[in-house]
């Protein structure tokens, strides 16, 4: 299996057991997060991507603050860092009765939920946790911490098989010689695996297939020009950086195939909010005729939300921006209207691409 990622600090192995393609093997050698011997750790996506730095979250509040200031950002990365800092909280929880334990969980749970409101992954995996301490009948504090960990292990787990297919799916849309355009980051270190819009990219490579990836820059944290174009440059896939208003120039010279996003949070009706943008990029490939596609697991399929209207969308920072990587741009004090992402209209949306297969529009999910 290709890989994302290539360091020697840090090369763990890691074997999937999903007897798709390539003996189900893979080996992310620079891993988004880990957990390892009760210790959380991080590559700091806020520093890439001229510094590969790995941090060590060490309690509940440092992983809000992670999730918060988007050291560790993408929808599925996001839920498996939340069920690890429940995981830490269960690890550090210093009393002796359940009663006790669950309430400082619960506390820790709530909390987790304000990080950041719109990736539904996070709810999804701190359900998850809540969930095993609700059936957990009358175990005890050693029995409930050992439960948690299970449940964040598996959660990471679980992210990390459904990348890959996810990548195995949608590698059947690539066909050699296109020209394949995402947007922000949908990558491996959106994921605990291979990402989702990117694990396409990378499953379609490893099966030989010529194919060539426009990544929107994806104002205004750019995380396509530091993330996506430094995975797509560690995995040796050709690309080309644009900036964000250039994409439906290229869609008018007839220079983009195909579309391939990821999401945070998908409705009941298959409205689908991801980073600010994807919106725009919807209609444009609507006008020029090009398939727009979503890539997710289904911890990313909202089930209480019929429609995307529904979905909360945040609103971050204004210096963000007023800024490009810490440089003013504007007046001190422009106004501001910085709306992290959008909400894409279901019909605007050809397929999603997801663990289970690719979901075409007249199918119900
Ligand atoms: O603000 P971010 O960087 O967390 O936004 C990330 C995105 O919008 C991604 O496209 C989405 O989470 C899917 S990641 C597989």
């Amino acid at each position: 299996m290709l890989l994302p990622f290539t360091s020697a600090s840090n090369n763990v192995e890691i074997v999937l057991k999903t007897g798709l393609g390539n003996k189900g093997k893979m080996k992310p050698v620079i891993k988004t997060l880990w957990w390892e011997k009760g210790k959380l750790y991080i590559i700091d996506q806020s520093l890439l991507p001229d510094r590969e730095k790995i941090v060590e979250l060490k309690n509940v509040r440092d992983v809000w603050s992670a999730i918060h200031n988007l050291s560790i950002r993408g929808a599925p990365a996001i839920g498996c860092v939340a069920a690890y800092g429940i995981a830490l909280s269960a690890v550090k929880a210093r009393v002796k009765r359940p009663s006790d334990f669950i309430r400082i969980i619960e506390k820790d749970i709530e909390y987790l939920a304000t990080s950041r409101p719109t990736a539904y992954n996070l709810f999804f995996a701190l359900e998850r946790i809540a969930r095993v301490l609700k059936i957990s009948g009358n175990a005890s504090v050693e029995q409930l911490r050992e439960l948690i960990i299970k449940e964040a292990n598996a959660i990471y787990g679980e992210d990390l098989e459904c990348c890959y297919r996810i990548g195995v799916n949608g590698a059947s849309l690539i066909k050699n010689g296109m020209n394949v355009l995402t947007h922000c980051n949908a990558g491996g270190l959106a994921t605990s695996g291979l990402g989702t819009a990117l694990s396409v990219f990378f499953v379609a490579k490893d099966q030989g297939k010529r194919f060539h990836v426009f990544a929107d820059e994806t104002r205004p944290i750019l995380q396509g020009a530091r993330l996506t174009a430094w995975e797509l440059k560690k995995t040796g896939i050709p690309y080309t950086l644009i900036c964000d208003s250039m994409a439906g120039y290229l869609m008018k010279q007839g220079k983009i195939n195909l579309i391939i996003t990821g999401a945070d949070r998908i409705a009941k009706n298959g409205d689908t909010a991801n980073k600010i943008g994807t919106y725009s990029l919807a209609v444009l490939a609507n006008y020029h005729k090009i398939d727009f596609y979503i890539a997710a697991p289904f911890s990313t399929f909202d089930p209480k939300i019929k429609t995307g209207s529904e979905i909360p969308v945040e609103e971050r920072d204004a210096d963000e921006v007023r800024t490009v990587r810490g440089v003013r741009i504007s007046p001190k004090d422009a106004p501001v209207y910085n709306p992290a992402f959008d909400v894409t209209p279901a019909r605007l949306i050809r397929g999603f691409i997801t663990e289970r297969g690719i979901i075409y529009k007249h199918k119900k999910f």
